[in-house]
């Protein structure tokens, strides 16, 4: 029956214009009353955007701070700069355990067993990259990075994993200067 066979050949040829035609006229506007219609409505674009290649996610990485440039010459200002975005890690995530001046003392140590470090002294207990020093700004990284627990300590100690390079080596700079200042 030829008009049932139109009946399916229409929608699927328009699927194809629809599919791979530039901008085909719109075919759904009824053509317009004796009156002249004022501009159909813009069509919306006729052929839907193909999602194109999956999109990755956004922004996993925390925009920087405005005006702070990535990885400046090391000068007195780029100090500052990375002293203050390391106070601010330390006092957002870390002060409530390790205190604000890094002995091991913030509300929340009390509940603690092990304490946390007592930076201010210096009394580091992790060497993890074998050089023999502990604590230093290497070894803060990669125990704030990790958690203790996968370096034998404590799980109290958890990973933060979520900071960018640059904050996680402003928040051990910090940490360190505990004992240094
Ligand atoms: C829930 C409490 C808690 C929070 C929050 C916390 N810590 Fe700790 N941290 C601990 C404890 C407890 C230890 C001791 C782990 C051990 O001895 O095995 C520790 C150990 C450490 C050490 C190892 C020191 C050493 O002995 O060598 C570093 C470095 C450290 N923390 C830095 C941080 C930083 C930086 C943050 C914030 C990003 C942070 N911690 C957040 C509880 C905490």
């Amino acid at each position: 029956m030829p008009l049932r066979s139109m009946s399916i050949a229409l929608p699927s040829i328009l699927v194809l214009l629809a599919a791979c035609g530039p901008q085909q006229p719109q075919s759904s506007a009824p053509p317009a009353a004796s009156e002249p219609a004022p501009p159909a409505v813009p069509a919306p674009p006729a052929v839907p955007q193909p999602p194109a290649v999956p999109q990755p996610p956004v922004a996993t990485v925390t925009p920087a701070a405005p005006g702070a440039t990535a990885a400046p010459p090391p000068t007195a200002a780029a100090t500052t700069a990375a002293h203050a975005a390391g106070e601010k890690v330390f006092r957002t995530y870390c002060l409530t355990c390790h205190g604000a001046k890094g002995e091991g003392d913030g509300p929340a140590a009390v509940a603690l067993n092990p304490k946390p470090a007592n930076f201010a002294t210096g009394a580091f207990k992790y060497d993890t990259n074998g050089n023999g020093i502990k604590g230093d700004v290497e070894d803060i990284k990669v125990i704030v990075h990790d958690g203790a627990a996968k370096h034998g300590g404590s799980p109290l100690m958890t990973p933060w994993p979520m900071l960018s390079a640059e904050q996680l080596q402003a928040v051990a700079q910090y940490v360190k200067a505990f004992h240094a200042g």
